[in-house]
């Protein structure tokens, strides 16, 4: 897949869009459970992208609240421009810039109804597992931040990387395994809300692994 050019400018250009937040700046005034002036339930992306996904989420389950994390601030300036032609009123869906592990241990606990995690990088050498988005020490801070019955979705196209989130969650025990599907799109292709990088993958006919976990 092709590698988005770095765009020095993108900090600057994502600080006009008022649904932004660039978390190095904004962190130590922020009240994340304030950012919608609601209280309804709140989900999380980590990973977005250029947005597809959670764009999708928002415009189709209001009231739920969405908030998108992404470390390229590159990319998340693709996601902003989107939202901004896509959607005029913007209440249930804010995006973040931050890396997930400077963001994660700023939040409340069981605040979060729900995680998305999609294709996230799979860093395959063994000396980099820590860095993957599944790793025991995030399953560890999710389940914090999670309330109770929160849940979290991971898709992933790598099988190895799918076999090593198992076996974290089996490490953690503090989630039950409620779906497992090694080929997510080959019976309900139709009602899957896909991202950039699953529509591509489609497209080559490589298959998409799936779970969901719920917090104990
Ligand atoms: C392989 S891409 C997938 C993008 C999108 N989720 C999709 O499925 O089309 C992984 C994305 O996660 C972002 N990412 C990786 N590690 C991250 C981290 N620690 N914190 C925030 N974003 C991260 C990357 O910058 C990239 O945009």
């Amino acid at each position: 897949m092709s590698r988005l050019r770095k765009n020095p400018l993108a900090q600057k250009e994502l600080a006009i869009y008022p649904f932004v937040f660039d978390w190095k700046l904004v962190k130590d005034n922020l009240e994340l459970d304030k950012i919608f002036n609601n209280n309804n339930d709140f989900y999380l992306e980590i990973g977005m992208g250029k947005g597809d996904f959670i764009i999708e989420h928002a415009l189709l389950s209001p009231p739920k609240n969405f908030l998108g994390i992404e470390k390229f601030q590159t990319v998340q300036l693709i996601a902003a421009k989107k939202i901004t032609n896509l959607i005029p009123n913007l209440d249930n869906l804010k995006l973040v810039s931050a890396d997930v592990s400077d963001f994660l241990p700023e939040i409340k606990n069981n605040l979060i109804a729900g995680i998305y995690l999609n294709f996230s990088d799979p860093w395959p050498k063994i000396r980099h597992a820590k860095r993957r988005l599944m790793d025991l020490s995030f399953l560890t801070q999710y389940n914090r931040i999670l309330k109770s019955g929160g849940f979290i979705e991971f898709k992933t196209d790598q099988l190895s990387l799918f076999e090593f989130a198992l076996e974290q969650i089996n490490l953690s025990k503090q989630f039950n395994l409620v779906k497992i599907d090694y080929d997510l799109h080959q019976k309900q292709a139709q009602e899957i809300i896909k991202t950039e990088y699953e529509k591509k993958f489609l497209a080559d006919n490589i298959k998409i692994n799936f779970l969901k976990i719920e917090k104990i």
